[in-house]
Formats: C-alpha cells, structure tokens, sequence
C-alpha cells in the first residue's frame, strides 16, 4: 500500500485506485482488492447513515467511522473526509478537527471540500504535518448554492478550478480530488499540476479514480451516470435475507447442526 508521499509521486504514473470505505469490514474487503487508498468519504452520510444530503455529518461520525477502517486495515492508506463547517471556519478549530482525524482515529491524511477559503488552510495543515487531498469541481456540502450538477462547464468556470487546483497544490496539497467536470477540463488541470489527480465523472485523464463503494459492487438503489456497478451485490444481499426469512418461516433453519444439548441439564 502506498503512503503519502507514494501518493504525491504517482502523478503520470500507474493509475491510483481510490475507494470510499465506511467500516472495518469493507476496509478489510478493499485492502485485499488492491485499492491504493481508501476514503472514508462524508458521503458516509447519504450512504450509510440514512440522510439526503452529506451536510448533517458530524466531527464525531467521522471520527468513529475513520477509527473503524482504520481497525478494518493492515496498512491501506485512510484519508478522513472532514464534513460540512468542521473546517473553514476558525483556524484553530479546523486544525484541531483534521488533527483529531490523525492523532485519535488514526488516518493518515485528511480531504477537505476545496474553494478560495481552503489555500491557506492547507498550507497551515500540510506544515503541521497534516496531509491535506484537496477536491474541487461538484462539492456535494455546497448543494444549497451549486446543486448536484456539472461543474466548470464555463470558461470563466473551469479557468477558477484550474487556478484554484494550482494553488491547492502550490499550498501542499498531496492530491486533488476532481469530482464532475469535463473530462478535458480534467486533463488540462491534470497536465498543469505535479501532484496527482483523481476524478469522478471527470473522464480518463485523471491520475486516479475514485467511487462509492455501494455504487462499485452494486449495493446502491441506483448509480449515478458518471458511476459503474462492477457487481451486483445487492440482488446477492436481498437473495440471502430473503433465504434466511423463508428458511426460519418453514422451519428448515436452525437445524440439529446448529444447536446443542447440555446433558447436566435436568427438567424433570
Ligand atoms: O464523500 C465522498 O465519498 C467523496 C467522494 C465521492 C470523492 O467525497
């Protein structure tokens, strides 16, 4: 598994695989598979925690779900989402949320929802010795004023993410997330920095990818179109709740093999 810094150096190399994990579990499952860094994504929120946005995510969700990949793996690389408002908003509270990621649940990197409020944050961050993965285009915490559509589809659009991406990574940033933008505003943006991108519904330029784990195997109730269900594990999942439903209503399930007498036992 690579470390930051292999990360930072993977630009124009071998294609990163990024994969969002929510528990120990998965974590486990997609270390195996060879996924390069796992993310334990604010999406956590939409996915796993029953809301419809991410924005109700909490310090403490993330924290306990980092801690829990973090359980899940040998030596994956975890980088932290930090969710709505943890960080931009004071300095030393921003720090101490990112640090808290780091020094308690034990990722090893933090990704932080980017803008012109962030630069000088991740330098701070990175000069701390907090590795900052900054994520620019469809920011789903600014849904109230972007929605869930394409960004930097304008020239006056994609020129503010292609700066914006230049200064996140001229601050320290070690990887840039490019979520839904065109593909060859992507590359452009790609071409321009050192550090290594990686998109969602940002075309094949990038130097990595990254999806949902729920879309990837399958389990989600519908992919979005930029996404691709590499399985179909929910038709596995609800076949086998729904095998164990009908075994425990006929009576074929528990059997002798998973039961056991006490013969100390008297009830006479
Ligand atoms: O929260 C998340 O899962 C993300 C990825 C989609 C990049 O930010």
């Amino acid at each position: 598994m690579p470390t930051v810094r292999d990360v930072r150096g993977m630009a124009g190399d071998e294609p990163i695989t990024m994969l969002t994990a929510y528990d120990a579990p998965t974590a486990e499952l997609a270390e195996q598979a060879g996924v390069d860094v796992l993310l334990v994504g604010d999406s956590l929120g939409n996915v796993v925690l029953g809301h419809d946005t991410t924005l109700p995510v909490t310090v403490e969700e993330m924290h306990s779900h980092t801690a829990a990949v973090v359980r899940g793996t040998e030596e994956a690389l975890v980088v932290a989402d930090m969710p709505f408002l943890s960080v931009g908003v004071e300095e030393s509270e921003s720090i101490e949320h990112c640090g808290r990621m780091l020094k308690e649940a034990g990722a090893n990197a933090v990704k932080i929802e980017s803008g012109p409020h962030t630069v000088e944050l991740t330098d701070r961050l990175t000069d701390l010795g907090i590795p900052v993965m900054a994520h620019l285009g469809l920011t789903p915490q600014h849904v109230n004023r972007l929605g869930y559509t394409r960004q930097g589809t304008s020239q006056d659009a994609a020129d503010e993410i292609r700066d914006l991406a230049r200064a996140h990574a001229e601050a320290g940033a070690f990887a840039l997330v490019l979520e839904h933008v065109p593909a060859n505003l992507a590359g452009a943006v790609t071409d321009a920095l050192s550090i290594p991108t990686i998109g969602i519904g940002a075309g094949p330029d990038c130097d990595g990818q990254v999806l949902v784990v729920d879309d990837a195997v399958g389990l989600s109730e519908s992919v979005p179109p930029f996404a691709e269900a590499f399985g179909d594990v929910r038709s596995a999942y609800t076949d086998a709740i729904g095998d164990y439903v009908e075994a425990v209503e006929d009576g074929s399930f528990p059997t002798e093999e998973h039961s056991h007498d006490e013969s100390s036992l008297d009830f006479d």
